[in-house]
């Protein structure tokens, strides 16, 4: 069992905006009623017995949900944990919820690294982190999800063999991407599995999200990383 007290990753550390605009009256309608039945909370992702029963991705920023609600609609056998502390997108993703009839969607609407810390070794079979915040000031790298600590903590929750997708639009995010894990630590925890992480996989794999599109818009190139979690007997 972890001692999950003295866990380094055990704070809330955030730094984007809570919200924006203000919320759609439908929105805080279902924020209101609907989020509390499906509030993935710190107590339930140290339920064990949830995970062992259930397969289970989960997506770190979702954004206003549109990935998380497709993958979900395509995939009603899994379970899905959607991590967003922007409370428009939580709003966006809520609608998306009810419209479809989704019931196999979770929502933390918080840090993502302070849930991790209380889920169990082993739990998860995929997860996504899809465009994350570029923060490009140097003095900002320390906000960028991606660190050592993020990685090994990642490489924990999930499964052997489980999948880590990332992607990136931004050129230094993508250097960024590049360089945490071309560590000798991470190298023995995660190996990429794309031969041109900048040709896009199939839209029914891998639903666009917002931020891509924004992208696309504006002919910028995105990168598709998908990183392979090591089987614990090859980790030396
Ligand atoms: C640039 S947006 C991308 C949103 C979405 N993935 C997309 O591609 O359209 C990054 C998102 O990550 C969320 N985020 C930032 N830090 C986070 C954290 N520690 N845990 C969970 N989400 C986080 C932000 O609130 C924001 O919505």
């Amino acid at each position: 069992m972890q001692n999950l007290e003295n866990h380094p990753m055990r704070k809330r550390t955030l730094y984007g905006r809570r919200q924006a605009r203000p919320l759609k009256k439908r929105q805080q309608d279902l924020l209101e009623n609907l989020l509390e039945k499906i509030t993935f909370s710190l107590s339930k992702a140290e339920d064990c017995q949830l995970f062992q029963k259930n397969r289970v991705w989960m997506e770190i920023g979702f954004g206003g949900g549109e990935h998380l609600s497709q993958q979900a609609l395509q995939h009603p056998d899994i379970t899905f944990i959607g991590c967003e502390p922007f409370l428009n997108g939580v709003g966006s993703l809520l609608t998306q919820i009810d419209d479809d009839h989704l019931k196999n969607i979770w929502v933390h609407c918080d840090d993502a690294c302070l849930l991790l810390s209380h889920i169990p070794p082993h739990s998860l079979e995929k997860v996504f982190l899809l465009f994350p915040d570029p923060w490009p000031k140097k003095r900002h790298y320390k906000r960028r999800f991606i660190q050592q600590a993020t990685i090994k903590e990642i490489h924990r929750v999930l499964k052997p063999n489980g999948e880590w997708r990332i992607a990136t639009d931004h050129v230094d995010y993508y250097e960024w991407v590049l360089s945490q894990f071309e560590t000798p630590e991470a190298m023995a925890l995660f190996k990429q599995q794309r031969q041109d992480v900048f040709e896009r996989p199939v839209t029914e794999d891998w639903p666009e999200t917002r931020y891509e599109q924004k992208a696309k818009l504006v002919g910028r190139k995105s990168a598709f990383f998908s990183f392979l979690a090591m089987q614990k007997s090859l980790v030396t």
